[in-house]
């Protein structure tokens, strides 16, 4: 190293060659090994901050002699992209390592966390409930539009032209041929007039009335209609049904009553009491000491409905009945306020839970 320049390191406090600095820095460029952030950064710092040794070699460049600034220039400057390169890289594969790693915790074959399972809403369980009883007993489900015209909502169900539900306060309104339906009586028109019998359905669905609401009044609620036509069908077999229901439904000890009633579409027409499930008959104020609840409206078909559908009233009669889904809901769950199973109020919902 005769003709060796040397120049001045303040690191090494000496006069030191200048190729043994250049030596020096690439061989620490190329011996360190990076596996982490930290260790990327102490490379980084060494070599590529203003103080580190690259900085430092430009430093002593300026103590070189002109005719050699040529040659240990270009040097400088590869061993600086050179550093640059490894630092680029090493960052890049120590940035993958890390989002592996936050990869890893992620076990794909961990089994799901326990989402929060939702709930049948009130109405929906009680109604499942009354249909699986009557599809039990041989009733298939038929279901219609809501939106209906006055034939099947009341002409084919025997309303006389003034009757009071065609009336704008019960009812409504869409046009003058549509109303919304204010029963699914209508569903049964339906079933009747396409004439094959033996009929034996339920029309479970939302019914709709023009009333004020309140706690005990909504303009929309549930209906389980059910309907039986065949030769030969008495009230007797309807009572017999009702019973079943009630014995289902409302546990073995529960007994019925049919009272004398008026529906223009049934003849004779009744309604429906249960003894009251909450003091078993013997008074209380839910069933206002009178021991019955009163749970739905029936009757044998008047004649001149299934005429008017196309059945021969001489050969077939049959029995039809309706219960009000939300009142049995009310009376099962203590649900004081009709309006709460139309709030969506999570914290209400979520406390019913269905048998299966
Ligand atoms: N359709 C009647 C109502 O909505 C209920 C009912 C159905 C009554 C069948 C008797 C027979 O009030």
């Amino acid at each position: 190293m005769a003709n060796a320049t040397l120049v001045f390191s303040l690191n090494w406090s000496r006069f030191v060659p200048m190729e043994s600095l250049i030596k020096e820095v690439e061989s620490v460029i190329e011996n360190s090994s990076i596996t982490n952030e930290k260790e990327l950064e102490n490379f980084r710092l060494e070599l590529l901050s203003r103080k580190g040794k690259i900085s430092e070699l430009f430093e002593m460049f300026r103590q070189v002699a002109p005719e050699e600034k040529k040659k240990y220039g270009a040097k400088i400057n590869q061993l600086k992209s050179l550093a640059e390169t490894k630092f680029n890289a090493l960052k890049e594969n120590i940035g993958a390592t890390k989002e592996s790693d936050s990869g890893d915790q992620t076990d794909p074959s961990l089994p799901l966390r326990n989402l929060p399972a939702g709930s049948r809403h009130p109405l929906q369980i009680v109604l499942d409930e009354m249909q699986e009883i009557f599809i039990r007993a041989g009733f298939v489900v038929e279901n219609g539009p809501e939106m209906e015209d006055d034939w099947h909502n009341f002409s084919a169900l025997n309303f006389p032209e003034d009757h009071p539900a065609r009336d704008m306060q019960d009812t409504f309104f869409i046009d003058e041929d549509f109303a919304l339906r204010t029963h699914t009586s209508s569903v049964q028109v339906r079933s009747m007039e396409k004439g094959e019998l033996p009929i034996r359905i339920i029309a479970p669905g939302r019914v709709y009335r023009n009333e004020a609401v309140s706690a005990r009044a909504n303009c929309f609620f549930h209906q389980v209609e059910g309907l039986y036509i065949d030769k030969d069908v008495s009230m007797a077999d309807m009572k017999q049904l009702l019973l079943y229901f009630a014995h289902e439904f409302f546990g073995k000890d529960a007994r019925i009553r049919l009272r004398p009633s008026y529906f223009p579409f049934t003849e004779p027409s009744a309604e429906m009491d249960v003894t009251c499930f909450l003091c078993n008959g013997k008074g209380c104020n839910v069933c206002k000491y009178t021991g019955w609840l009163e749970v739905m409206g029936c009757g044998m078909v008047d004649p001149a409905v299934l005429d008017a559908c196309g059945i021969d009233s001489t050969t077939y009669s049959g029995y039809a009945f309706g219960i009000g889904v939300e009142r049995i809901a009310m009376l099962k769950y203590d649900v004081k306020d009709l309006r709460t199973f139309f709030d969506n109020d999570v914290r209400f919902l979520s406390q019913f839970r269905s048998k299966d």
